[in-house]
């Protein structure tokens, strides 16, 4: 499968980095930073809604900051999703923009989790766009959930484990039903996937930037998409060009 892409990534996910830096910048506490960025989840899931890009997949919180960052931090970001959720609603019906969150929602304060769910269950007729936001996420217990669910079946009778493939693991993890991602956008300059989307950006092209997130606006969104529009998916075949590359 080789694609000269030319076009539109179906789906981009984007790891938000750079807020502390950016509220440093300005001695201001980091919680002002995360309030920003807030604020740019908001610009670039509309200007993506609007320029036709299906999935948007925005990773908020790994379950690494869950457990590691300070205390009052996480309380900020906490109260911040669930205004953001609740907020939200009017514009994600008004775009057609099903929403989701993807992770371990479960451990999260009980108000996150009411909302969260209030709003998936409104959005869940939404079906041109889809944003969803990892929280308490990690990409290794993603599949490790999916094992053990896959597990579960096969101890039931249900699955026989000599099915188990690709196609199948692929149903089980939390982007069920989801293309895979196209683009993986990470800004703040840092060159690390951080347990995001292991098994669905296995050949995600990534484009990452210095821009910090609350810094990151429609131009530089255009920007990364004009550039991936400009790549060459070869999926692990050999293409013809004269450097002999493989992909
Ligand atoms: C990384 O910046 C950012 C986060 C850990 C949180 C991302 C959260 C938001 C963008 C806002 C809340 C989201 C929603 C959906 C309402 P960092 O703090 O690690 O920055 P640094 O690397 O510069 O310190």
């Amino acid at each position: 499968m080789i694609e000269q892409t030319g076009r539109l990534p179906r789906h981009i996910a984007i790891i938000m980095d750079g807020n502390g830096r950016w509220a440093g910048r300005r001695g201001e506490p980091r919680a002002v930073g995360h309030q920003a960025g807030a604020g740019r989840v908001r610009d670039i899931t509309t200007a993506c809604a609007r320029k036709g890009i299906e999935y948007l997949t925005l990773y908020a919180l790994s379950a690494e900051n869950y457990i590691r960052r300070p205390a009052p931090e996480i309380d900020a970001l906490m109260e911040l999703l669930r205004q953001y959720t609740i907020d939200e609603r009017p514009t994600l019906m008004e775009n057609d923009i099903r929403f989701r969150i993807i992770g371990r929602l479960e451990e999260l304060p009980a108000g996150v989790i009411e909302e969260c769910r209030n709003t998936e269950r409104l959005t869940a007729g939404n079906n041109s766009r889809n944003l969803s936001i990892a929280v308490n996420y990690g990409g290794r217990a993603e599949i490790a959930d999916a094992a053990r669910a896959l597990a579960a079946k096969a101890r039931a009778g249900m699955l026989n484990p000599d099915e188990i493939d690709e196609e199948m693991v692929g149903r089980h993890v939390y982007t069920a039903g989801m293309p895979d991602v196209d683009l993986l956008i990470r800004t703040a300059g840092e060159h690390r996937i951080s347990n995001f989307l292991l098994w669905q950006a296995w050949y995600a092209e990534l484009y990452i930037t210095d821009v910090l997130w609350p810094d990151f606006d429609e131009e530089e969104l255009d920007r990364a998409i004009r550039d991936y529009t400009r790549r060459t998916r070869k999926f692990g075949a050999v293409v013809n060009d004269s450097e002999g590359h493989k992909g």
